[in-house]
C-alpha cells in the first residue's frame, strides 16, 4: 500500500471514530428482502449467473504440484477436474468424457500420465485432446479434434488457481481490479497451502458469508476473541467497482498491540507486508464468495459455497509462508489455530436460526446500517451481474450506492478534513 493511501486510511479511521451520523450523502438502504435467501428462483439465478460468470477460487498449486497431477473440484455444482499439464500450467475441464459422459476421474486427487475413461477406455492427454478410442474401426469418420474434453477458463494468481465458466468474462487480473496490485505485498506466488477444512452449515450461503462482511456484530458476538484486537468504531469500509469490498480496523488504542492478535502464531512471516496489514485487521471480500483477513503471518480465506437454498458449505484455508521443517500452521483447527476456530464457531452460531427466521411468515426484511454497507454493495453487484431484468421485481434491490462511493473515489476524506478543521 502506498504512503498516501496509508495516510488516507488513518485519516478515515479517525473520521469514523468521531462522526455522529453516517457520512453526508451516504445512501439509506432499502430493506433487503428475505426471498433472496429462501427463493428457489433466486438461487437458480445465482447458479446461472453468479457462479457461472465469476472467477472462483478452486485450488492451491500444492494440491496438484507436478505435471500429471489432477484434482476433482465440484464446489460450484459443476463436475470439474483440474489438471497440471506442464510445469506450472493448469487446465480445467468438465469431468465429462466426450463419448457418453462418464467421469474421467472419480477420486479427489492423484497423478496420471493420461486421462483414461473407465467406461469404454477413451484416452485424453493433459490438454484434453482425444488420443485414442477403443475399436476405432467401428466408427465412421470420428473426428478426434471435435471430441476433446470441454475446457473451462483457468488462471492463476500466484499459487492460487481460479476458474471461470464464462468465456466472455474479463481476465482474473481485471476481475480483481486494483486488488491485484494491493495484494502484491503478500507474495501469493510464495504462499504454501497449510490446511483446508470443510464445514457444512444449515443456512443459505449468503447468510453465512454476511456474518463475515461487517464488524457491527463484533462487540456482541466476539467479546473475548475479536473485540480485544479490533476497534470497530475506527473501521473503514472500501467498495470496489467489481463488487469486492475491504475493511481495515486498527487495534484498540487502549491495548498493547504487540500482545493481542489471533494470527500471530505462524513460525515465519512475509517480509514484504506493509504497515496497515501489520498493525490493523484487514479483510477483503472478493466477489462472490471469498472473505479473508491478510497479515504478514498468514492468509486464512473463507470460501462460501451454495449447497441448496438453505444449506451451504464453508471451506477454511490456511495459506502461509513456507514453514520449512517447523510445525505446519493451521489457523482453524489444529496446532495454533484454536483462536480462529473459536471465532468461526461464534460467526456461524446464528446461521441456522436466521434461516428459520427468513423462511417464517414473520420476516419483514433486512434494514442495513452504514456499518453493514458492504453487504448491500455485494447484493447490488450481484443484481448487476445477474441482470436486473432477469430478477423477479419482488426480489430485486435498488442500486443506491453510487459510483461516487466506489474506490478510488472517497468522499469521506473531504468530510474528514472538514470535520478536523471544525474541531481545530
Ligand atoms: S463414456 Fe467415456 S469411453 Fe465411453
Ligand atoms: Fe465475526
Amino acid at each position: 500500500m502506498k504512503p498516501h493511501e496509508i495516510r488516507a486510511l488513518r485519516e478515515l479511521m479517525e473520521y469514523e471514530a468521531t462522526r455522529t451520523a453516517p457520512p453526508e450523502g451516504f445512501p439509506i438502504f432499502p430493506d433487503l428482502l428475505g426471498g433472496r435467501y429462501t427463493s428457489q428462483a433466486f438461487y437458480d439465478l445465482e447458479i446461472e449467473h453468479i457462479w457461472k460468470k465469476s472467477w472462483l477460487f478452486a485450488a492451491h498449486i500444492d494440491q496438484l504440484p507436478e505435471p500429471g497431477c489432477f484434482k476433482l473440484w465440484e464446489s460450484a455444482a459443476q463436475p470439474v477436474v483440474l489438471v497440471h499439464a506442464r510445469a506450472g500450467e493448469i487446465n480445467a475441464f468438465y469431468n465429462t468424457c466426450s463419448h457418453r459422459g462418464a467421469p474421467l476421474v472419480t477420486v479427489d486427487s492423484g497423478q496420471r500420465e493420461r486421462l483414461v475413461c473407465r467406461y469404454h477406455g477413451w484416452t485424453y492427454n493433459h490438454d484434453g485432446e482425444l488420443l485414442a478410442v477403443r475399436d476405432p474401426e467401428d466408427y465412421r469418420g470420428l473426428d478426434f479434434s471435435c471430441r476433446s474434453l470441454v475446457k473451462i477458463r483457468c488462471e492463476r494468481f500466484g499459487n492460487l488457481i481460479f476458474v471461470n465458466f464464462d468465456d466472455a468474462a474479463p481476465t482474473l487480473t481485471d476481475w480483481l481490479g486494483p486488488i491485484a496490485d494491493e495484494w502484491r505485498e503478500f507474495e501469493f506466488e510464495n504462499c504454501r497451502l497449510a490446511c483446508h477444512h470443510i464445514w457444512d452449515l444449515n443456512c443459505n450461503w449468503k447468510i453465512a458469508m454476511e456474518a463475515n462482511t461487517e464488524v457491527y456484530h463484533v462487540r456482541s458476538i466476539h467479546p473475548h476473541t475479536v473485540a480485544p484486537i479490533l476497534d470497530d468504531r475506527r473501521n473503514v469500509n472500501t467498495f470496489y467497482r467489481e463488487g469486492h469490498g475491504r475493511m481495515v480496523a486498527p487495534r484498540p488504542q487502549d491495548k498493547d498491540s504487540a500482545l493481542v492478535s489471533y494470527t500471530d502464531t505462524t513460525p515465519n512471516e512475509i517480509s514484504t507486508v506493509g504497515e496497515i496489514a501489520r498493525t490493523c485487521t484487514q479483510s477483503y471480500g472478493i466477489f462472490p464468495n471469498w472473505v479473508s483477513p491478510l497479515s504478514q503471518y498468514a492468509i486464512p480465506p473463507l470460501l462460501f459455497w451454495p449447497n441448496g437454498v438453505n444449506k451451504c458449505r464453508l471451506e477454511t484455508w490456511t495459506l502461509a509462508p513456507d514453514w520449512g521443517s517447523g510445525e505446519r500452521p493451521d489457523m482453524w483447527t489444529e496446532n495454533n489455530g484454536e483462536r480462529l476456530r473459536q471465532v468461526l464457531i461464534e460467526d456461524t452460531e446464528f446461521g441456522e436460526w436466521i434461516q428459520k427466521s427468513v423462511e417464517s411468515h414473520g420476516f419483514k426484511g433486512v434494514p442495513l446500517s452504514y456499518q453493514e454497507a458492504r453487504i448491500y454493495h455485494w447484493h447490488q453487484s450481484a443484481d448487476r451481474l445477474i441482470g436486473t431484468e432477469n430478477i423477479p421485481p419482488e426480489l430485486r434491490i435498488t442500486p443506491v450506492l453510487g459510483e461516487e462511493w466506489m474506490h478510488p473515489n472517497e468522499p469521506r476524506l473531504a468530510l474528514a478534513r472538514a470535520q478536523r478543521r471544525k474541531a481545530a
